[in-house]
C-alpha cells in the first residue's frame, strides 16, 4: 500500500508522522500554510475553509469548500487540496504573485480589514466561482440570494466576519465574472477527481482506516465494533477538537460506491447514506420539495458540502434537522452488516436519547423515500438565527388533501422529545376531516401537547409547544392563501 499523502496546491505531501486525529487545518498550518485559520474549531466560522477536488455533479470534478478544522488529514489520503495560498498565481520562484479573481474583488471592494476571516471567505467564494451551473441563476430577480452573476450567497453562509461587515464582501461576490479559459482550476474540472484510495494509516496505537469496498467495511466493523464510523466528520471533528476525544480506530465510509448512489425508482427514491447534502440537493434539484426546503436551513453550505444523511441519522440527535423531514416522508433506512441487509422504517429506528435499533457492526447504507410524495408539504425550523443555527423545534408536514378533505397526514417533530418523533395524535386529528380553519385549530391544540418538550438555553418548554401549534396554523394559512390567490 502506498504511504498516505495529499496533494496541496499541486505539491504531494506525505501525511506521516501526523497522528491520525490531526485535522487538515493543523496539518496545513504546521507546514507553513498559515493562510488557513482557526476561529472556532467546530465548523461555525469558516476561517479554515479550503477547496477539495471531489466528484462533480455537472462536470467530472467540483471544487468543493470544506471546513479544514473538522476533517482528519488522513481522510484526504490521495486527494487534492487547494488553500488560499494556492489560489493566487505563483511567480517563477513559487511565491504567490497575482491575486486570484475572487481575491482581487475582495481587495478592491474593501472586503477585508483585519484579514483573519479572508482566506476562508476566498476559498468558499472560489468554490462558488467555479460552480459549473452558476450562470444559470444569473440575473434572477426572484428574491433569492443569487447575485446578477449567479453567485449564490448561501455559499458564504458558513463564513463569519467580525470587523469588515458583510456588504463589501457581498459586493465582491456579486462582482466576480466567469473563470478564464486558461484558468487552471477551471480546466481541472474537466478531468476526473482523484479516485478514493483504501487507507490504513496507523501511528502509535490509533488508526484511520478507509476500506475500499462495502464488504471490507462490514468485515472490519464486525472485527472492530468499537470503531468510530465517519463520513464527513462534521460531528466527530467537533468531538475531537472541543471535547478532546480520541479513538483507537476510525473507519471512513464516505467514499464507498455502494453508499453514494441516488436512484429514482417507480415506487421509491433511494439515497446513498454517504452522499453529501449538497450532492443530494443538486441531484434531486427540487424534485422532493420537503428536502428542498430542508437543505438551505441545514447548517451552512460548508457543512452541507461534507455532512451526509447517514451521519445525521447515525448520531441519533433529537435535534438533527433531517429526521423530522424524513419522518414526514415516511422514509426507511437500509441497514447493512456482514450478514446482509434489513429495512427499518425511520419511525421505528430511534429507541432513546442518541440510541437506535442499529446494531454494533451495522451501517446505514441508504435512505428510502416512498413515492408518490404527498402534495402539501412544509418544513418549519424554529431557531434564533435564520441560517446556520441549531433548531429549538423543527416540524415537517406532508399532507394529502383531496376534495378539501385530509386523506393522509404525516408530521415529523424534532426538539420536543428524547428522539425525533411522529406526531401521531395530531395526524389522527387531521385525517378524514375537512381542511378548514376549525380542523386546523383543533389539530394545532393537539399538536401543542405532542412530545415532552424541555426548558433549556435555546427555548422554554412552553415556547416549544406554542411553536408546534403555530406551525400548523402557518401551514393552513399558506395552503389557503395559495387556493384563494
Ligand atoms: Fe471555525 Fe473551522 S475554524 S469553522
Ligand atoms: Fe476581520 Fe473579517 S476582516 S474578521
Amino acid at each position: 500500500m502506498v504511504a498516505a499523502r495529499i496533494t496541496v496546491n499541486g505539491k504531494e505531501t506525505p501525511i506521516s508522522p501526523a497522528p491520525p486525529h490531526t485535522t487538515v487545518l493543523d496539518f496545513l498550518r504546521e507546514r507553513g500554510l498559515t493562510g488557513t485559520k482557526e476561529g472556532c474549531a467546530e465548523g461555525e466560522c469558516g476561517a479554515c475553509s479550503v477547496l477539495v477536488a471531489r466528484p462533480g455533479v455537472n462536470k467530472p470534478t467540483d471544487w468543493v469548500a470544506v471546513n479544514a478544522c473538522l476533517v482528519p488529514v488522513a481522510a484526504l489520503d490521495g486527494q487534492e487540496v487547494v488553500t488560499s495560498e494556492g489560489l493566487a498565481a505563483a511567480d517563477a520562484s513559487g511565491t504567490p504573485a497575482v491575486l486570484h479573481p475572487v481575491q482581487e474583488e475582495m481587495a478592491v471592494r474593501g472586503g477585508s480589514q483585519c484579514g483573519y476571516c479572508t482566506p476562508g471567505f476566498v476559498c468558499s467564494m472560489a468554490s462558488e466561482y467555479y460552480r459549473p451551473d452558476r450562470c444559470a441563476h444569473a440575473g434572477r430577480a426572484d428574491g433569492s440570494e443569487h447575485g446578477p452573476n449567479g453567485f449564490d450567497l448561501h455559499a458564504l453562509s458558513g463564513n463569519l466576519c467580525r470587523c469588515t461587515g458583510y456588504r463589501p464582501i457581498r459586493d465582491a461576490a456579486f462582482a466576480v465574472g466567469l473563470p478564464a479559459e486558461d484558468d487552471p482550476l477551471a480546466r481541472r474540472r474537466e478531468q476526473s477527481p482523484p479516485e478514493p484510495v483504501a487507507t490504513r494509516y496507523t501511528q502509535d496505537d490509533s488508526s484511520f482506516l478507509r476500506p475500499g469496498t462495502l464488504a471490507d467495511a462490514l468485515r472490519l466493523l464486525r472485527e472492530r465494533p468499537e470503531a468510530v464510523v465517519v463520513a464527513g466528520s462534521t460531528d466527530w471533528g467537533v468531538e475531537v477538537n472541543i471535547r478532546s476525544r480520541r479513538a483507537g480506530c476510525v473507519v471512513a465510509v464516505d467514499r464507498l460506491p455502494e453508499l453514494r448512489e441516488l436512484r429514482v425508482g417507480s415506487d421509491h427514491i433511494e439515497i446513498g447514506a454517504a452522499q453529501t447534502l449538497t450532492e443530494i440537493e443538486r441531484r434531486l434539484d427540487g424534485s422532493v420539495p420537503l428536502l428542498a426546503e430542508l437543505f438551505p436551513q441545514f447548517a451552512s453550505r460548508l457543512i452541507r458540502n461534507s455532512a451526509t444523511l447517514g451521519g445525521n441519522l447515525g448520531t441519533g440527535s433529537p435535534i438533527g434537522d433531517s429526521p423530522p423531514v424524513l419522518l414526514a416522508l415516511e422514509a426507511s433506512l437500509v441497514l447493512a452488516d456482514a450478514d446482509g441487509e434489513r429495512e427499518v422504517p425511520l419511525r421505528d429506528y430511534f429507541t432513546g436519547y442518541r440510541q437506535s435499533v442499529r446494531r454494533p457492526g451495522e451501517l446505514i447504507r441508504a435512505v428510502r423515500v416512498p413515492l408518490p410524495l404527498s402534495p402539501v408539504a412544509a418544513f418549519h425550523k424554529i431557531a434564533k438565527r435564520r441560517f446556520d443555527d441549531i433548531s429549538s423545534v423543527a416540524v415537517a408536514f406532508a399532507l394529502d388533501i383531496e376534495d378539501g378533505t385530509v386523506r393522509k397526514a404525516r408530521i415529523g417533530l424534532g426538539g420536543v422529545a428524547a428522539t425525533p418523533i411522529r406526531a401521531l395524535a395530531t395526524e389522527a386529528a387531521l385525517e378524514g376531516r375537512p381542511w378548514t380553519a376549525r380542523t386546523a385549530e383543533a389539530a394545532a391544540r393537539v399538536l401543542r401537547t405532542e412530545g415532552t418538550p424541555m426548558d433549556d438555553h435555546r427555548a422554554s418548554a412552553g415556547y416549544r409547544s406554542a411553536m408546534l401549534g403555530q406551525s400548523l396554523m402557518k401551514l393552513y394559512a399558506r395552503t389557503t392563501e395559495a387556493v384563494s390567490s
